[in-house]
Order: C-alpha cells, then sequence, then structure tokens
C-alpha cells in the first residue's frame, strides 16, 4: 500500500469509529429532547447533529477540495455554534444567525449521512493538495475534522448531563461507577526549572493554530497537591460558608456568584436535607462519590484555594508538574513518553463517569503528582492567550483561538473522562470562560514554598 492508501484506510478507520461514538451519545438524548437547550449559552442538541457534517464538508469536501455545494443552507447555519460566553449571552462573533426554525431532524441525518459518504470518496484525493494547502499536508484537515468531533462529543455530554434524567436514555449496559476511597491527599514539592509551552509546528502532525510556536518559560519550584480537590474536600468548605464569604472571591467572581445565586458546585443538588449528585444519567447520593474530584467553575475553584490558603496553578505550573523531568527537559505525558491508555488515565471514554481521584498510579508524574491526565480538565488561573508568534494558520477558521483571545477566557489542560485520546497530547490547550460552570473540570491547589523551606532546601 502506497503512504497516501496508507493513511486514507486510518483516516477511515477513526471517521467511522468517530462517528459511531457520536451517534450513540446522541441516541442518549430523548427525541422530544432534540430541541432542549439544557444551557442557554449552547444551541439545542439538533445543531450538533448538523455542525459536525458541515464542519466536516465545509473543510474537506467544500474547503480542501473545491467541491460544489450539495445543500448550501445548511453548510451555512450549522458551520459554527455559539460562542459559550456567559457574561453576554447576546455576543457572537461573527456566527450565523440562529434560523427562527430548526430544519426537520430527518433532513439533517439525510444530510450527515450524504457528507459522511463524500468524506470518505474524498480521502484519496486529499494528499494531490499538498503542495498549495498546508492542511492537505500530513491529512491535517481530517485531524481537525476528527478532533472537532471529539471537542463537541464532550460539550454534547456535559449538555446532556444538564438535562433532566427522564430526557436521556440509558445506554444497554450498566455503567460501572467507581465509588470507595481515593488516595489521601498530599502535598508535594516541585522543583523550579525550565517548560516548554505548545509545540514546534513540523514535529506534531496535527495540532491547532493556538499550540504553537513553542514558548519557553522558567518555573520557580512550588509546592503542590498531589491530588485534584474531591467531593468531599469541597463539601467542608461549603460547610464552612465558603459561597458566602465575599473576601474569598475575586469582585468579578463574586458578582457573578451572585447574580448566578450559585451556592454549591453545578452537579450537586440539595433534597430534604441530603446533597444529591448529578452523573450523566441520574442523581445519586454526594456522599457515594465523596472521592471523585469536583467539578466546578473557575471561580469556584479560585474561592476554595485561597480559603485552603493556596492558589491555583499557571498554565506554566501545570507543565512543570506534569511533564518535567529531573534528568532535564519534558517528557511527552506525566509517565513519560507512552501515549495515553487506560492505566494512565480516567480519559478517552474507558468509563462515563469520573472516579475516585489518585486511581491510577501509574500516571503519575516524575514528581507524584496524581491524574494530570484524565477523571477532569484541570483548571490553570493563565488567560487564554497566544504564545509570541501566534499565527492563525487554519485559513478558513481564523476565528478558532483568535476569537477567545479576550482575557475572559483561561486555559484548561489534561482531559476528562469524555476526552479522546488524542486531544490528551501535551501542547493541547482547552479554553473556557471563568464563570462556565458545566464543564467537567477539576482543579488542584498549588502553594509557595516557605521562604524557611527555600532556605532548608538550599543549606541541605
Ligand atoms: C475548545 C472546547 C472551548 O466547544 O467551545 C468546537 C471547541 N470550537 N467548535 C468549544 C470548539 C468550535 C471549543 N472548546
Ligand atoms: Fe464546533
Amino acid at each position: 500500500m502506497s503512504i497516501s492508501a496508507r493513511m486514507t484506510k486510518a483516516f477511515a478507520d477513526r471517521f467511522e469509529s468517530t462517528w459511531m461514538r457520536t451517534d450513540a451519545l446522541l441516541g442518549l438524548v430523548a427525541a422530544d429532547a432534540i430541541l432542549h437547550r439544557p444551557i442557554s449559552l449552547r444551541h439545542p442538541f439538533i445543531f450538533y447533529v448538523g455542525h459536525l457534517p458541515a464542519f466536516a464538508w465545509n473543510h474537506i469536501c467544500r474547503g480542501v477540495l473545491g467541491q460544489a455545494s450539495f445543500q448550501p443552507s445548511f453548510d451555512e447555519i450549522f458551520d459554527r455554534g455559539i460562542d459559550p460566553d456567559v457574561e453576554d449571552p447576546t455576543r457572537v462573533h461573527a456566527h450565523p444567525e440562529v434560523p427562527d426554525r430548526w430544519p426537520d431532524l430527518a433532513d439533517v441525518h439525510a444530510y450527515r449521512d450524504r457528507v459522511r459518504r463524500a468524506v470518505l470518496d474524498s480521502l484519496p484525493d486529499i494528499e494531490e493538495h499538498a503542495s498549495e494547502d498546508v492542511m492537505a499536508r500530513q491529512g491535517r484537515v481530517c485531524s481537525m475534522v476528527l478532533e472537532h468531533e471529539l471537542m463537541h462529543q464532550e460539550t454534547l455530554l456535559y449538555m446532556i448531563q444538564q438535562l433532566p434524567p427522564e430526557h436521556v436514555g440509558r445506554p444497554a449496559r450498566a455503567v460501572p461507577y467507581a465509588f470507595g476511597d481515593g488516595r489521601r491527599p498530599e502535598t508535594v514539592e516541585v522543583p523550579g526549572g525550565r517548560v516548554m509551552l505548545g509545540a514546534d509546528f513540523d514535529t506534531l502532525e496535527f495540532g491547532w493554530d493556538n499550540e504553537f510556536p513553542s514558548e519557553t518559560r522558567d518555573v520557580p519550584a512550588f509546592a503542590i497537591d498531589a491530588l485534584p480537590i474531591t467531593n468531599r474536600q469541597f463539601q467542608t468548605f461549603v460547610d464552612a460558608g465558603g459561597y458566602d464569604r465575599a473576601e474569598l472571591w475575586s469582585e468579578a467572581d463574586w458578582k457573578w456568584r451572585e447574580s448566578w445565586r450559585q451556592s454549591h458546585p453545578t452537579c450537586w443538588s440539595r433534597q430534604s436535607g441530603a446533597w444529591r449528585y448529578r452523573t450523566l444519567f441520574e442523581w445519586i447520593p454526594l456522599a457515594q462519590v465523596g472521592d471523585w474530584p469536583v467539578y466546578v467553575s473557575l471561580a469556584e475553584a479560585r474561592a476554595y484555594a485561597r480559603w485552603a490558603g493556596g492558589r491555583l496553578p499557571t498554565e506554566a505550573e501545570f507543565h512543570r508538574a506534569a511533564y518535567g523531568d529531573p534528568r532535564g527537559g519534558a517528557r511527552a505525558y506525566p509517565w513519560g513518553e507512552e501515549p495515553t491508555t487506560d492505566r494512565h488515565g480516567n480519559a478517552d471514554f474507558g468509563r462515563w463517569s469520573p472516579e475516585p481521584v489518585g486511581s491510577r498510579p501509574d500516571g503519575v508524574s516524575a514528581w507524584g503528582v496524581h491524574e494530570l491526565i484524565g477523571n477532569g480538565w484541570e483548571w490553570t488561573d493563565t488567560p487564554f492567550a497566544p504564545f509570541p508568534g501566534f499565527e492563525a494558520y487554519i485559513a478558513r477558521y481564523p476565528g478558532y483561538s483568535a476569537d477567545f483571545f479576550d482575557g475572559k477566557h483561561f486555559v484548561l489542560k489534561g482531559g476528562s473522562w469524555a476526552t479522546g485520546a488524542p486531544l490528551t497530547r501535551r501542547s493541547f490547550r482547552n479554553w473556557y470562560q471563568g464563570h462556565y460552570p458545566y464543564v467537567f473540570a477539576k482543579f488542584r491547589c498549588t502553594y509557595e514554598l516557605e521562604r524557611t523551606t527555600r532556605a532548608t532546601i538550599n543549606a541541605g
């Protein structure tokens, strides 16, 4: 087989398996909920049924190959979603108008099926465009479309989690929740060192625009929680009145907490005095998942950190904690060079829920920091911004990142149980507004090393 034929086959397989999972999880949405919009800042579910094929069509078939549209109106209305801007829901970034009435689901399915066939038929022709189009080289456009679909699988899942359970289908097999004890909390020291954020364009098969170019930074020593904060730990903060103590919140975060009347994590609720926890499918007693990582917004994470005498890590500190190697340089993954597998972290849909923290010691970093990949994205307190020399290199999608370099979005690293394995690479950067409380996002705290401790280390 030629290189091109082998690439065609590999991408065809990846498309088929990705589509199968998309269909499975859209199948969890009850038919009468397809127009529901459980998160007001996102479109109803039906948009995503059309958005995934429209994106594939617009970038592969129409974009790289210049094919003529067979349904231009769908290409347009399903092209881009709204900006998940919690402060200003009316703000849209040159996105198409929301139609007064969404098309019939059957027509959207027909469009999807036609696009899928066209994509598979187009794969062998992409390589011919490599000389004039960077997106055709190394099948970048295919990687992009696949990764875009993976990202939306996750956004769909956290939308589904906001639906009342009666609108969520039950999977054929019982969901194997892991209850029980996690690892005990512990704080470890990470020695100072040099980190490389981002990646070099020529050494990565595909990366989004915000991953380039690489940037080197020096990170001073710090202390960090070896494990993310659990529901149980967070409950002590709630019980201590953390949501009512303005001094723990920044001014803007407090404003948000007041206007949203946020008084606990979004996936918790209180029913006749008993705390309950929302999994993807149902409400269960919070006490059963005390050792699962707590999923919160950045604002809530910051307030907890301040209460605990710490702060959130920066993006560079996350890199140092995750990828630093005592022999110098950086590892590809916290545990070494081997890409993420089931042994290393609760990612890539191995489970359809979080699990007790620290359950996969094979994923530990050089400094003894656990689950930096999987079981929940991790908030950093670094605003989402371009690295020096950034270029919106994806010509047909200049706003993918640039629309969100607004100081309101913050970088998340790592990945959740619903994050596809390709997205767990070191340079991948996720981002959300600090006041967006729906993401499968956990956090851990960092602490300044005491002057005395540092003196002792230097002396010893
Ligand atoms: C990078 C996950 C924040 O879903 O808003 C999908 C990814 N951009 N389609 C989002 C994205 C356009 C984006 N996140
Ligand atoms: Fe999208």
